[in-house]
């Protein structure tokens, strides 16, 4: 199914994952809801827009400088999908939060326990909870994608770890609740590093990849039949056969 004058929301686009999800879906035809919680930050996707030559129809990008991660942000996105679109919604990349290394529990910052769990785990819940009803109204072969990490794997990975599981097992209710709808949820779960692509910059290790290639993978979930599952994109191979259609999704 073609993802022209599809609607799409990219949660972290200003990161290394959405932004790669963005330039996709551009190219795909798609207008992209980007929501970025400062201005620096679209600055940062447009940028990198830019820098590796998308074209696109400008009116195509929509950018919303938000806070995705409080119910007023969300609904801000919400408002867009309902006056723009007319509440029309097809795919949503949902990709928040950094990595934090951070000290054992008994000495962390309660503070920074709260960052790590609202970008990380917070966030996706609360625009789930605002937009979802847009998506499980379509017959456009609708996906929802949750981009997860290695991270719920290794104890060693403390606060980072620990909300990756949270959100790990808040796809996996999604994926319950909506069985039975058209809604495809899919977790993603990245193996590899991927960076945002800079001038003269190629990956130097086997297991880096470049954002722009890396954000193929959404366009072939969203244009695929996978629902439900757990997409490994661990290692580059994996990944490039999940881009090319090796892997069918
Ligand atoms: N990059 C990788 O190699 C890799 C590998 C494995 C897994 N992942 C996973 O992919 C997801 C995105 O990673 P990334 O590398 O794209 O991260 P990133 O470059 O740090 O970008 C994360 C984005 O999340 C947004 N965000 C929204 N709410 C936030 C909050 N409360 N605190 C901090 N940031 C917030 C930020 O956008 P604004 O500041 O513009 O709002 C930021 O651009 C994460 O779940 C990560 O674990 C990434």
């Amino acid at each position: 199914m073609s993802l022209k004058n599809r609607v799409v929301l990219v949660l972290g686009a200003s990161g290394n994952i959405g932004a790669g999800a963005v330039r996709a879906f551009l190219l795909s035809g798609s207008h992209v809801i980007a929501p970025t919680r400062t201005p620096e930050g679209t600055t940062k996707l447009v940028d990198f827009l830019a820098r590796t030559q998308a074209i696109y129809e400008p009116d195509h990008l929509i950018p919303v400088v938000t806070d995705v991660g409080t119910p007023k942000g969300a609904e801000a996105v919400a408002k867009i999908v309902e006056e723009r679109f007319e509440g029309k919604l097809d795919h949503v990349v949902s990709s928040s939060g950094p990595w934090w290394q951070a000290p054992n529990f008994d000495a962390i910052d309660y503070s920074l326990y709260r960052k790590a769990m609202d970008a990380n785990y917070e966030t996706h819940f609360v625009v789930y909870n605002a937009v979802a009803k847009y998506l499980l109204k379509r017959d456009s072969n609708p996906s929802y994608t949750v981009v997860t990490g290695m991270a719920a794997d290794n104890l060693g990975t403390g606060i980072t770890g620990l909300s990756q599981l949270f959100l790990r097992s808040l796809t996996q209710h999604l994926i319950f609740q909506t069985a039975s709808t058209p809604l495809r949820v899919n977790e993603l779960r990245i193996g590899v590093r991927v960076d945002m692509d800079q001038p003269g910059v190629e990956p130097s290790q086997e297991w880096q990849m470049k954002s722009s290639e890396f954000g193929r993978v959404f366009e072939r979930i969203a244009m695929g039949s996978v629902k439900g599952e757990v997409v490994e994109a661990v290692k580059v191979e994996q990944v490039r056969a999940l881009v090319d259609g090796r892997t069918k999704l």
